[in-house]
């Protein structure tokens, strides 16, 4: 389903138009037609925005890696106990391949503690927001320079299985009780990739990674589901993620 792309920043058009082609969608100029019964994508003042009407937020989505929030996690990134036990002991920058790049949280968190990031997301739409939100980012793009690879594609298709120190997976968790009150940010992934009509089999990937991947794999799950295999080398746990890492 063709999805509307409405640009409301006229003098930088070239620019929507540039991210409309690559969402395979044509800008449309007259704002009043927009309906807040459907999804849009809306293009203002250099941000691109884009709205779910059954988001649970109230605003459309606007990722901004600039924002205080994001300053903050990023200027505290030593505080990221978890992950870097998960991560473990190291002698230089790790290659780390983040199959599920999603909002791209993660992938920041890698670079800003000197990785290497090579990413892979198969929504057009989340690809497309986070990489316009990249480029428009003045403090995130100093990081990424010749450390970070982001491509388009279901994981699957990468075939450099032995290039990599690390294989990280972060998949959507099965909706239960507790991740029904999931951050808006989150709900709003979830709602993207139903509209894309993705399907994801969190075993199936699993099985793919461990027959493909020889490195240390790092696999974030629920804290309280079951592991995915029970040859676990080791876990880490949050409040409510734990990390379960395998050798
Ligand atoms: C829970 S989110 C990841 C969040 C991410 N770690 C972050 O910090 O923002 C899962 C993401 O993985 C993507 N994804 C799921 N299966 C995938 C696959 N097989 N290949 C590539 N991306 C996939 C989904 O589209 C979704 O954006």
């Amino acid at each position: 389903m063709s999805i509307k792309f409405y640009c409301a920043d006229i003098p930088n058009q070239s620019k929507a138009l540039e991210i409309a082609k690559k969402l395979s969608t044509t800008l449309e100029f007259d704002n009043t037609k927009r309906h807040e019964s459907e999804p849009y994508f809306l293009f203002r003042d250099l941000n691109l925005y884009f709205f779910h009407p059954l988001a649970k937020a109230k605003n459309p989505l606007l990722i901004n890696y600039d924002s205080p929030k994001n300053q903050w996690r990023m200027s505290r990134v030593e505080h990221e106990k978890h992950l870097k036990k998960a991560i473990g002991r190291h002698n230089r920058p790790l290659r780390i391949f983040d199959t599920t790049g999603g909002l791209l949280t993660d992938a920041l968190i890698f670079l800003s503690l000197g990785h290497f990031v090579e990413c892979t997301e198969k929504s057009s739409i989340i690809y497309n927001l986070t990489n316009y939100a990249l480029e428009k980012s003045v403090t995130v793009k100093k990081k990424l320079k010749k450390k970070f690879i982001h491509h388009n594609v279901d994981f699957k298709e990468i075939n450099q299985h032995d290039s990599y120190d690390i294989v990280y997976y972060d998949p959507m968790f099965e909706a239960t009780k507790k991740t029904a009150s999931s951050s808006g940010n989150i709900d709003y992934l979830k709602k993207i990739l139903e509209f894309e009509n993705h399907r994801y089999d969190t075993k199936l990937d699993f099985q793919y990674l461990c027959d493909n991947f020889k490195c240390k794999k790092i696999i974030k799950r629920p804290v309280k589901a079951t592991p995915l295999s029970n040859k676990i080398n080791y876990q880490i746990f949050g409040k409510s993620i734990r990390y379960d890492v395998y050798l």
